[in-house]
């Protein structure tokens, strides 16, 4: 819901935003956009009291035109702070003219409300129908230059989440560069004290790691200037006090729509307030505009809540669901499948993996994925990508005989292809050096002995177009993993011109996109799984695409539960890829249970990365068992609400590090499915576990015991799981607890 009245100060127009419970409140003031509110429902329309006005002094300049002394741009709380015109903080906008200048100054034009929320342009974008949200549309102009900015604001009605964006458009006859614009800023003022900013960090197999940091006075931030989001930072932050818990407090959770280089800053000002700023990051960003050209930003999504994170991550969860990821997987219910990587990794053909493939059936998986290496000469990490043309050394006749005899045995067939990529040695590198991204007269950096492709040039992205669909129309293939296993370097294209080479990062991931568009409207009915190193690439852009991602490359299940709690403060269980893998761990060396790793691989959409047919007759069984209890749960854990109870990290009485539990409730709050993992057992333990978000009112009957406790019980007192456990906790041992309502 949007409200539109008008304010004591100036009467100009004052926007109330009403978004699920939470109001985002905003006005207009001699022409500029201030920010007044961002956080639990108010009733109050009229939010200018909460402007502070301090008293000038010569370090605060004031905009030539308003008549109240106490105004500074320098002070106020902004919606789009832009550079250069009296506000020294961070800025959301940057923009410099012909003439070298780059002062910009916005001032209020128009205001616009639209049904729904419009499609903007062909980015990621979170989608709503005319029932479920209200868009606000703002537009301003820098009298300066001419050039116009539109602000979006997209609330949504039955959550409370704020989706914003902004366009550039130079209407001008004159070119502009935009060398820094944001896809939204807000200034939140000092009710978050003492505030914090909780983030995910990381590195390859241990990415989305929990971190908060109090802030300073001055910037603390998260970015990526990789050419993806990155393993190392997510493209997310939440403002957070130091009192937030997982069940009170406020958390302002902010999310970026996108693929590539992002900065998300929390900036201190000495009043208290803090600017909270997240969009691409500038430091390789020039995007010039010609005359009558437009800039649309990428869009960034606020969940607002006043009840703590796991409320702010619900909100993401249901957003993500059933407003983000798109297509017939978004909402069907994904195949338990086998990935012959940690099987066979470059080591297989067409015989060993029908043998995996023959006690994949007789368990009960229903698709075998072939990874890395069934194509040109790979066979290890040095040579062929590019070249998407089928071994026949190791797949005699191709694809089609092996799909058919794997459908023939009741599985589905996917594939691994890894499209941005080009190994210098290729047949694609021979024929077309220029395609892969490099500055002239450097030498190109290597990862993993490859290069990245121009994902910038039409004619790069009709080859992968061309070959992609040949393989994908060559046999029955339902499912594709996209990999992308290195960052950009030298980031350079051979058909930009000069004044454009500031273009070529961002134009790198619309090019992704393109060719993601492309692939997905062919193949509708493909099931795509995003991969990047693991989970390198783990953002809501890709998930717009491919409603799965693997979650990381580290499938140890005690680390796993660093990662996929750390990863479920944004991402719901549905999106988040996870297997059963070998023991001892690949990655790790650690030895953990069969019965452990499959609890914790119960948290996502689930599968296996291991050797089938090395596995025992009781392993075997086990997997049939794991098959039907992922069958079972399926709703609960995919569609149900997401309670962390207990963080790796946390201290539980006296102890830290000690256990992981986590539990989903179903919608109705009837069913509930609680994990509980302990990572290091101790001598006469306690363990005693609270739940979350049943209804107090009713009764629960736990069915492995047949134990039936008060759901007020539950959540207040406890279950007391000491001695659940036949023979007794020790390191690693797991326990899944299924409730119904009686
Ligand atoms: C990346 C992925 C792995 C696997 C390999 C294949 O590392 O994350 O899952 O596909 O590439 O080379």
């Amino acid at each position: 819901m949007i409200r539109i009245t008008s304010h004591s100060l100036t009467s100009e127009p004052l926007f109330h935003l009403r978004a699920g419970d939470a109001s985002y409140v905003f006005c207009v003031f001699h022409g500029f956009l201030l920010h007044l509110y961002c956080g639990p429902a108010v009733e109050d329309d009229d939010l200018t009291h909460l402007l502070v006005k301090v008293g000038h002094d010569s370090v605060v300049p004031r905009p030539a035109d308003t008549p109240e002394g106490w105004f500074s741009l320098d002070i106020a709380p902004q919606e789009f702070p832009v550079y250069g015109t009296g506000d020294y903080r961070p800025s959301a906008l940057l923009i410099r003219r012909a003439d070298g200048s780059a002062a910009t100054s916005l001032r209020y034009v128009s205001h616009e409300v639209l049904a729904g929320k419009p499609a903007i342009d062909a980015q990621p974008a979170v989608h709503a129908r005319e029932d479920e949200a209200d868009t606000l549309a703002v537009t301003l102009c820098d009298p300066g230059s001419g050039v116009t900015v539109r602000l979006y604001y997209t609330a949504m009605r039955a959550l409370p989440a704020v989706i914003r964006r902004a366009a550039v458009e130079n209407p001008t006859n004159s070119p502009v560069t935009v060398e820094r614009c944001a896809s939204a800023s807000l200034d939140i003022a000092a009710w978050m004290e003492p505030a914090e900013l909780l983030h995910l960090w990381g590195t390859w197999g241990r990415e989305r790691t929990v971190e908060r940091t109090p802030l300073a006075h001055g910037t603390v931030s998260v970015s990526s200037r990789r050419g993806a989001s990155s393993h190392h930072h997510n493209p997310f932050a939440a403002l957070v006090t130091a009192h937030t818990t997982e069940t009170a407090g406020p958390a302002i959770g902010l999310s970026l729509v996108y693929a590539g280089n992002f900065e998300i800053a929390a900036d201190t000002d000495p009043f208290g307030s803090i600017r909270f700023t997240a969009g691409i990051e500038s430091t390789d960003f020039a995007w010039r505009l010609e005359a009558g050209e437009s800039f649309v930003t990428p869009e960034a999504v606020l969940s607002i809540s006043g009840e703590g994170l796991g409320k702010m991550s619900r909100t993401f969860h249901r957003l993500w669901r059933e407003h983000l990821c798109r297509g017939e997987w978004a909402g069907k219910v994904r195949p338990v499948l086998v990935n012959n990587w940690e099987a066979t990794y470059f080591n297989f053909d067409s015989e060993k993996l029908l043998a995996i493939a023959r006690d994949a059936a007789a368990c009960g998986i229903e698709m075998l994925v072939m990874d890395d290496g069934w194509f040109g000469t790979r066979n290890d990490d040095r040579s062929s990508l590019g070249d998407w043309f089928v071994n026949e050394e190791k797949l005699p006749g191709g694809l089609r005989p092996l799909v058919e005899q794997i459908n023939a045995l009741g599985l589905k067939f996917g594939i691994w292809f890894e499209p941005e990529m080009i190994s210098p040695r290729s047949r694609l590198f021979e024929a077309h050096p220029d395609w892969a991204l490099g500055t002239p007269g450097r030498d190109k950096s290597v990862a993993r002995s490859q290069y990245v492709l121009d994902m910038t040039r039409p004619d790069v992205r009709d080859y992968l177009f061309e070959t992609i669909s040949g393989v994908l129309s060559s046999a029955n293939i339902e499912y594709v993993k996209w990999d992308f296993n290195r960052n950009l370097t030298e980031a350079a294209s051979a058909t930009l011109p000069p004044e454009r080479q500031g273009e070529v990062m961002h134009r790198y991931v619309l090019g992704l996109y393109d060719l993601l568009e492309r692939i997905t409207s062919a193949f509708p009915h493909l099931l795509l799984e995003g991969c990047s190193s693991g989970g390198g690439r783990f953002d809501p852009a890709m998930l717009y695409y491919s409603p799965q991602y693997w979650t990381s490359d580290d499938t140890d299940a005690m680390e796993r539960l660093d990662i996929q709690l750390g990863t479920s403060f944004v991402y719901p269980a549905s999106a988040m890829s996870c297997h059963v893998s070998a023991s001892p761990n690949h990655q790790t060396r650690r030895e953990t249970s069969f019965e452990t790793r499959g609890h914790v691989a119960m948290g996502g959409a689930f599968g296996y990365e291991l050797d089938l047919t090395t596995l025992t007759d009781g392993e075997k069984d086990l997997i049939r068992r794991q098959v039907a209890d992922y069958h079972r749960y399926y709703d609960l854990i995919n569609r149900g609400d997401l309670y962390r109870l207990i963080l790796p990290g946390d201290t539980v009485n006296g102890k830290t590090g000690r256990f992981a539990a986590w539990m989903t409730v179903s919608a109705d709050r009837s069913e509930a499915l609680v994990t509980f993992v302990v990572i290091r057992a101790s001598i006469h333990p306690v363990y005693v576990l609270r739940l979350e978000g049943l209804d107090p009112a009713a009764s629960y009957r736990e069915e492995s015991t047949g134990a039936v406790y008060a759901g007020s019980t539950l959540m207040r007192a406890g279950i007391n799981l000491t001695s659940a456990r036949r023979g007794g906790w020790v390191d690693g041992s797991s326990a899944v607890m299924h409730f119904m309502r009686v």
